[in-house]
Order: structure tokens, then sequence, then C-alpha cells
């Protein structure tokens, strides 16, 4: 079908690579893994939440916004790459943060402090009244004389969304380029804004394989919920003609261990495998925990093995440093 994008700002790095997995390939003897690298899509902007920010932000300018606010746990990968987002396009960042002031300022928190954003942090309890809290924040910026853009948890709405189709679209033409077939896409599901992306993209631009996402929280029920609503507003705001409760959805529970941002030895050791055998650096929050689900999932025998299966690397990186004390 013919698709308009929806105003955007380019600010990552793409295309990103996709690569091949040859070490972890062989040592599972197939089926063989790909990589793509989305968390090459920056520095301070590494990972699958700046493709989100590209639609949201350019939203935000047109609606004549100079604050962002946003919201997540106090490593939030998504809230640190809107202060650095925000930063490039002279945003004041405000970012509603779970857990703090006590905790430690490092990893993501770290960087979003030197990025300028201003961080409330609230209480678990608190959090759970999250929207209302933002609420307030863009009242008091109001009140002030400014004008506040407001990004649920994630960047996961329906013009979030949008990054992921964007990213079909980039994946469509590399396969393409590369002579390619792949027959399975693999992502993690954290707040579900990039697995509905890429469901969204194979229907838009006939992303090959099927799209296959591992929840690192909540459950199975939860993210068909999240998912279909998400596909819900998109198919409106877009105009899609999308009929939405016909597709198919694979979440792969069973993969979120300890619970969301814990981290169990399994987990730990994945990483460290695949930092060993290919390079590659995984975080413990999304990363890890999905892809030592891909590694006993080939382990059951989900895939055939001469199918080829590509792994959405999200980013996260800087997730790893605040539990570097679990590794050795
Ligand atoms: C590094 C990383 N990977 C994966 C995800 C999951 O993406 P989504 O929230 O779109 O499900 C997130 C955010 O939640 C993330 O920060």
């Amino acid at each position: 079908m013919t698709f308009e994008f929806p105003h955007r700002i380019p600010l990552a790095q793409l295309p990103t690579p996709i690569e091949k997995l040859e070490v972890l390939t062989k040592s599972l003897e197939g089926p063989q893994i790909y990589l793509k690298r989305d968390d090459y899509t920056g520095v301070g902007l590494t990972g699958n939440k700046v493709r989100k920010l590209e639609f949201l932000l350019a939203q935000a300018i047109a609606d004549g916004c100079d604050h962002v606010i946003t919201c997540g746990g106090y490593q939030s990968n998504h809230a640190r790459t809107t202060a650095v987002a925000a930063a490039k396009l002279g945003l004041k960042c405000h970012l509603v943060l779970r857990d703090g002031p006590t905790v430690p300022l490092e990893g993501n928190l770290f960087l979003s402090r030197l990025f300028g954003a201003e961080i409330e942090y609230v209480t678990p309890e608190q959090y759970m009244q999250v929207d209302e809290i933002i609420n307030g924040v863009a009242l008091d910026i109001e009140s002030d004389g400014g004008k506040a853009f407001s990004i649920p948890e994630g960047g996961s709405n329906e013009i979030g969304v949008m990054g992921y189709v964007k990213a079909a679209e980039e994946i469509v033409q590399q396969l393409g380029n590369m002579d390619l077939p792949i027959h399975h896409i693999v992502v993690p599901v954290g707040s579900g804004g990039t697995y509905a992306g890429l469901l969204l993209g194979k229907y838009i631009f006939d992303l090959p394989g099927q799209v296959h996402g591992i929840n690192v929280c909540d459950d199975k029920a939860f993210f068909v919920h999240k998912t279909q609503s998400i596909l819900e507003k998109a198919n409106k705001r877009y105009g899609l003609g999308l009929k939405v409760s016909k597709i198919e959805l694979s979440i792969i529970d069973g993969y979120v261990g300890k619970g969301y941002g814990l981290s169990s030895q399994s987990e730990i050791d994945i990483i460290k495998e695949v930092a060993r055998k290919e390079g590659v650096i995984l975080d413990p929050v999304y990363t890890g925990k999905a892809m030592l689900g891909l590694v006993d999932q080939v382990r059951k025998g989900a895939f055939k093995k001469d199918e080829n299966v590509l792994f959405i690397h999200t980013g996260g990186v800087f997730g790893l440093f605040p539990k570097r004390s679990l590794f050795f």
C-alpha cells in the first residue's frame, strides 16, 4: 500500500547495519541469527527510543511546544534519549522518574542530568498515577508561559509507533540489497511500541517473516491488549483500514525472569557470552532477557535450522553499568 509518513525530524544515525552473529549461530547449530544494530542509532541517542522520538518531537514542535515531559523508571533509556534529543532540539525536558531521589546517579540517570533534564522523583505508589503527575507538570509549565508536549512511558503511542514502521521500511530495503530472506524477527517488548511498529510495518511495507515479541515485564495477555490498543489508535489516526483483530500476534512469554529490571544468573551469563563471542554489548533489562529467550527458543526447536532470524538490538547499553557488580 502507499503510505505517507507524518512529519519526522531526523535524529538517529540511519540506516543501522544488519550483521550476522556467526559464532552464536555456529554454537547453536542453526538457525542463522542476524542482528539489526539499533544500538548504533547514536551515542547519547543509542537504542530504539530515538526512532520514536523522531516522530514525537516533530509533533511537539509542530504543536508549538517548548517543553517536553515524559516518565519511566529511574534508569529509563527512553527518559535519557528524550533528554538528549530535547537538548539537541532546544526543548526543555522534564522527567517523572519512579524511585529516587536516593538512587545512585549513574547510567541513564546520570546522562539525563548531564543533558539538562529537570527530574521529579516519585515513589512507585505515586507513579501509578503518573499521567496526573505529568498533567500537573504541564499545567505548571503553562502557568509560567510555556507549552508542554507529553510523551507516555516508552514513547509507545500512535505517534511513536511510526518510528518502527519507518524501521520496517529500512529493513525491507536492506534485506533486498543483501538478498537475504528473513523468516522470523525477534524483538524485546517493554512498552509495546517497537513491536507494534514492526507489525504495522509488516502490513504497510511487507516486512518479511513472523514478528515475535519477547516481553521483559508483565505478561502475554497484557501485551496482546497493549499492542492491539496501539494498533487501533494508529489505524484511526492514519486511516490505515487495518483489521486489528485479524493481525496475528506472537508474544513469547516466559523470559521476564525475576521481574522487570531484575537479573538472573542466566541473563548475566548470556550477556557475557555474547560480549565474548561476538563483541556485542547487550543490556540487562531488555536485550539480555530477550536474547536469552531467543537462544532458549532455538534450543527448544521453535525455528528450523535452515531459517534466518533477525534479532532487533534495541540498545540499552547505559543500563549495564549500574549492574556491574552482578558480573564479576
Ligand atoms: C533498550 C530497550 N530495548 C527495548 C525496549 C522495549 O521497547 P518498547 O518499549 O517499544 O516495547 C526498551 C524500552 O522499553 C528499551 O529501552
